[in-house]
C-alpha cells in the first residue's frame, strides 16, 4: 500500500437544495483530495454546508454536480442500492448520537454489522471482542448501552465502525454528546486508530477538538476558505490510560 493513496477525491462539487420558494446552494464547487493515513477536521460556523458535505462523503447523499471517488471508485452516480453497499464496505460511521441500539449488549452492537456481511459467529465474536478490548471496555461487554456513560457509548461506536475494516472513518461531532471530560478519551482513540494507518475525516464546530487533527479543511458558505496542516495540534492527554487495558 502506497502511503499517498487518494481515499477521497472530490472535485468541483456542488450540492443545491431547492424548494417551492428558494433555491440553496450548500456545497459551492468544492475541490480537495484525502489520502490514506490523513486525520482530517472538517470545520464551520452553523449552515456552512457541513454536514451536507458528510453525507456525501458518506454515501448518505449525492452532489447535484460535480464527481465524487471514494477509494478509487466514483461513486458520485451511482444508484441507492450501490450507495448502500459502498457505505457498508467501505465507511466506519461514528455519529454525534452514537446510534447503538438501546436493550442490547456492547458486544452485540459491535457485532451487529458483520452479522449483514455473512461473517461465522465465532469470528464475530471474536473480533468485536477484539475491538473493544482496544476501546478499553474488554471489561464492558455484557453491559447494554443505557448502562453506560456517553463517552462509552462513543467508544462502542467506534468500535462497532472498525470491524469491517473500512478504508474512511467518518466521524460527524463524535464528541457533541459527551461530557468535555470524556471528549479527551474519544480523540485519545482517533489519535490512536490514526497512528496505527486509519484515515479519519471529522467533522466538528469545536476548535478544541479540531485541533487533535493533523490538517484542518474550514469551510464557509459552502465555500473551502482554507484548508492546512495543523501547525498547533494537540494530543490527548490521557492516551495511554485508555488504551492500556489491551
Ligand atoms: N434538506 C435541505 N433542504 C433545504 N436546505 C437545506 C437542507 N439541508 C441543509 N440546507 C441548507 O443548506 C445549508 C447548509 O446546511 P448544512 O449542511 O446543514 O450546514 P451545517 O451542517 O454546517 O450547519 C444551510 O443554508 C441549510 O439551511
Ligand atoms: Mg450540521
Amino acid at each position: 500500500m502506497s502511503k499517498s493513496k487518494p481515499i477521497i477525491v472530490v472535485k468541483n462539487l456542488s450540492k443545491v437544495y431547492k424548494t417551492d420558494l428558494l433555491e440553496t446552494i450548500a456545497l459551492n464547487n468544492v475541490s480537495f483530495q484525502i489520502d490514506q493515513g490523513e486525520f482530517v477536521a472538517i470545520m464551520g460556523p452553523s449552515g456552512s454546508g457541513k454536514s451536507t458535505l458528510m453525507h456525501i462523503l458518506g454515501a448518505l447523499d449525492k452532489p447535484t454536480s460535480g464527481q465524487y471517488i471514494l477509494d478509487s471508485k466514483d461513486v458520485s452516480h451511482l444508484s441507492e442500492d450501490e450507495l448502500a453497499d459502498i457505505r457498508n464496505r467501505k465507511i466506519g460511521f461514528v455519529f454525534q448520537a452514537f446510534n447503538l441500539l438501546p436493550r442490547t449488549s456492547t458486544l452485540k452492537n459491535v457485532m451487529l454489522p458483520m452479522a449483514y456481511a455473512g461473517i461465522p459467529k465465532e469470528e464475530r465474536e471474536a473480533t468485536a471482542k477484539k475491538f473493544l478490548n482496544m476501546v478499553g471496555l474488554g471489561d464492558r461487554l455484557h453491559h447494554t448501552s443505557n448502562q453506560i456513560s456517553g463517552g462509552q457509548q462513543q467508544r462502542v461506536a467506534i468500535a462497532r465502525s472498525l470491524v469491517l475494516n473500512p478504508a474512511l472513518i467518518l466521524a460527524d461531532e463524535p464528541t457533541g454528546n459527551i461530557a468535555t471530560s470524556q471528549a479527551d478519551e474519544i480523540m485519545a482513540i482517533f489519535e490512536k486508530l490514526n497512528d496505527d494507518g486509519h484515515t479519519i475525516v471529522m467533522i466538528t464546530h469545536e476548535p478544541d477538538i479540531a485541533e487533535h487533527a493533523k490538517r484542518i479543511i474550514f469551510i464557509r458558505d459552502g465555500k473551502i476558505v482554507k484548508d492546512s496542516p495543523n501547525h498547533h495540534r494537540r494530543s490527548a492527554s490521557i492516551k495511554k490510560e485508555v488504551l492500556a487495558h489491551d
